[in-house]
């Protein structure tokens, strides 16, 4: 099903690309690239069979789809796409995932990543890669809201989609909220008070406060 959050990814991927959409699972990201005529050919890979046969059965008719059976971009070849996107797994997955491919990150132009947790970390090995971020944007699909990052290696300054989404308060709400959750079940312990981790969420709700 194409919702919002597939949308907002879809927007990133630049006209004419050759696109992987890692972990594909149904195809949906892929398909709606090909239908919309954004994306000139997609790779679409899955690591494990049940979601793969699932994928291969709804491209069936797409030959501009191919799909491939394996771990992230394991299955790719440096030069072989142009915009890499990486949606609905966690932070540090997707982090294994680049890491674990680096000529063929470095050969992309453009990775679209949807993580559903550890963003931050995310920005920090962009930076530490050499990619800058071109953009984020926030999507809301059955009721969650999602945050997606594109990045580039040098593009050119712009205000984020992110900054003017209707979305943005209730997102930094509800992040402050989950924050505070987890910072009152630390307080039930005093070793994890001291903790760095304490210190790092409250800094992170003070940070966030000063944006709502
Ligand atoms: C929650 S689904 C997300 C599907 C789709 N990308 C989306 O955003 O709607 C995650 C998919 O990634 C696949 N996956 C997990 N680890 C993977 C890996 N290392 N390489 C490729 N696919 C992987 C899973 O089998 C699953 O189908």
């Amino acid at each position: 099903m194409i919702d919002n959050r597939i949308k907002a990814i879809e927007n990133f991927v630049q006209s004419g690309c050759v696109v992987a959409d890692i972990g594909a699972d149904h195809g949906y990201l892929a398909i709606e690239l090909i239908k919309s005529g954004r994306a000139a050919k997609v790779i679409a890979t899955e690591k494990n069979l049940h979601p793969f046969e699932a994928l291969s059965k709804n491209i069936s008719g797409f030959n501009r789809i191919e799909a491939r059976l394996g771990d992230g971009l394991q299955v790719l070849s440096a030069g072989e796409v142009d915009t890499i996107c990486i949606a609905g797994m966690g932070g540090a997955l997707i982090e294994k995932i680049l890491d674990d491919s680096p000529e063929v990150v470095k050969s992309a132009r453009q990775l679209i990543l949807q993580p559903m947790n550890g963003v931050k970390k995310i920005r920090k090995w962009l930076a530490e890669n050499d990619w800058a971020i071109a953009d984020e944007d926030l999507a809301e699909a059955g009721g969650i809201i999602y945050e997606i990052i594109c990045a580039e290696r040098n593009p050119a300054p712009k205000v984020f989609k992110r900054e003017t989404s209707p979305l943005l308060v209730k997102f930094l709400a509800q992040r402050v909220e989950k924050l505070e959750k987890v910072l009152s079940e630390m307080k039930k312990s005093s070793e994890a008070r001291q903790s760095e981790k304490f210190l790092a969420i409250q800094a992170e709700i003070d940070e966030l406060r000063c944006l709502c």
